[in-house]
């Protein structure tokens, strides 16, 4: 499906929000006509039971319909997503019967007629009562109705106070807590049917920090500090007719979760942080900025004077294995990964074939390629990069004097590369760049200390500092 479709798509399915109200609405007045008419007061009304059951019929359908494209159309998925649909659909037939019941002349007796169609009619006005409650929640996040209940009656109540909606509301921005606030609830919404304690597929639950520290069968799913390396972001942003993508088999993440979580994972991924002790680019800021609750109109983004994309070339590159996403809405300014799954390996020519793009380029991940020295000489043309992955490459101390030029990089990942305490002195003279990742290489601690003096603003992890998290920098090394 085109996106320009898909958008329709959510488009129209979300008028099942406002259109829903008309069948609920109508059954609930059906409800009440067919027992109010008993009464002298009421018993006018009665011939309007039947052509509004038949209006019901067809606005309960309808809602559904819209109902089913919204579902379709992505960004709603889970266990009670998917029972509201079931309700919706038997609501929508029971109704149905009840209308036919009254209207198609069938020979049993009255009474017992009778009997079934107030059976059916009850049924569908509870069915509706629950579904539109349900709708409810689904709409303004689980537990909207008892999320300011005091929290002693919570306790009393057993109600969890965790939040499960996928799009959080922070109030205030800084303040939020970027795992519980930001990651949880993705995850919550996302993955935890088929990854939680009690049905933990592949061996991995999302449910607890613990359990996403532990990883899963294949070993760790969250390596501090590279997202690419990571099982969890390689798995999301694999295309979707891979059957290791996921979520498996469910529409994927939106850009936006998939750079928020990529994000939390590049800065640490700390379970306690709040989001203005991590670093955040422009391109965090604006998403952060639309989940905020009270957020302030959306800047627009500089326009930036760069060559129209090449749209095809972009395609072909997609094709054959990279990952490519805008990192903000409104700029030509890419994100680039290359996905290491199977044998294929990133190389020193792949490098050459981005080089149309070398305006565009903002992140590369090419982490764990083929790169070498050779190859690196033409990276010092790419320059918009702000940040480039190259740990567990083949390269040495050489290929560092080719990243001096780049006057935008602010983020650097040479971890288990073979460069040396040389490479420090240069990469002292880059003076945007303010993290460098370069634990496991050959540099030494007066190395380490040395660029600490020339540039104190650079925050380097060396595998000391880095230790000091919940993930030992060991565990992680041997990808
Ligand atoms: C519909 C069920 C389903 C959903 C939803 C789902 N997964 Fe999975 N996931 C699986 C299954 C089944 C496996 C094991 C088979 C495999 O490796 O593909 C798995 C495996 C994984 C693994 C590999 C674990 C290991 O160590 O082998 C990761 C990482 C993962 N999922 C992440 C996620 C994330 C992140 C999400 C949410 C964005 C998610 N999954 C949502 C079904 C699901």
């Amino acid at each position: 499906m085109t996106d320009g479709l898909a958008n329709f798509f959510i488009f129209l399915g979300r008028f099942h929000h406002l259109f829903n109200h008309f069948p609920i609405a109508l059954i609930l007045l059906i409800f009440f006509i067919e027992f109010a008419s008993r009464f002298e007061v009421f018993r006018k009304l009665k011939p309007a039971i039947t052509p509004l059951l038949l209006l019901g019929t067809i606005s309960a359908s309808f809602a559904s319909l819209l109902g089913f494209i919204l579902y379709q159309a992505g960004g709603y998925e889970g266990d009670l997503v998917e029972l509201h649909m079931w309700l919706g659909i038997a609501l929508s037939v029971m109704i149905l019967l009840t209308y036919l019941i009254r209207v198609v002349k069938i020979s049993i007796e009255d009474d017992i007629k009778n009997i079934i169609y107030l059976s059916l009619l009850t049924i569908t006005a509870g069915t509706v009562v629950i579904a539109g409650h349900q709708g409810g929640s689904l709409g303004h996040g689980k537990g909207y109705l008892t999320e300011f209940m005091p929290r002693s009656l919570k306790s009393i109540a057993g109600v969890s106070s965790t939040k499960t909606s996928e799009n959080m509301t922070v109030i205030n921005v800084n303040e939020a807590i970027v795992f519980s606030d930001i990651i949880e609830p993705i995850f919550q919404n996302r993955c935890l049917t088929c990854h939680k304690t009690s049905n933990d597929k592949g061996g991995l639950s999302l449910e607890s920090p613990n359990e996403i520290q532990m990883g899963g069968d294949a070993g760790n799913s969250i390596i501090p500090g590279n997202s690419a390396m990571s099982e969890i972001v390689k798995r999301i942003i694999l295309p979707l007719d891979d059957e290791n993508r996921m979520p498996k088999g469910k529409s994927p993440l939106s850009e936006d979760q998939i750079q928020l979580i990529a994000w939390w994972i590049d800065e640490g991924a700390s379970f306690d942080k709040k989001i203005k002790e991590l670093n955040v680019s422009e391109n965090i800021q604006s998403i952060l900025k639309k989940v905020t609750a009270n957020s302030v109109p959306e800047d627009e983004h500089p326009l930036v004077t760069i060559p129209a994309l090449d749209t095809i070339l972009v395609k072909e590159l997609q094709d054959s294995g990279f990952h490519i996403w805008r990192i903000a809405q409104n700029s030509d300014l890419l994100r680039i990964v290359y996905v290491k799954f199977g044998d294929s390996k990133f190389t020193n020519e792949d490098l050459i074939r981005l080089k149309p793009l070398l305006n565009n380029i903002a992140w590369l991940d090419i982490g764990g390629s083929q790169i070498t020295d050779e190859g690196m000489v033409h990276l010092s043309t790419f320059n918009k990069l702000e940040r480039i992955h190259l740990e567990n490459t083949g390269i040495t101390d050489n290929a560092i004097e080719s990243l001096v030029s780049l006057k935008e990089l602010r983020y650097l990942n040479l971890h288990g590369t073979n460069i040396s305490d040389a490479s420090l002195e240069t990469i002292a003279q880059i003076k945007s760049l303010k993290s460098l990742y370069i634990w496991n290489t050959n540099v030494t601690a007066k190395g380490i200390s040395q660029l600490e003096k020339k540039r104190p603003d650079l925050n380097i992890e060396s595998g000391l500092t880095i230790s000091a998290r919940k993930l030992s920098p060991l565990d992680s090394i041997d990808l």
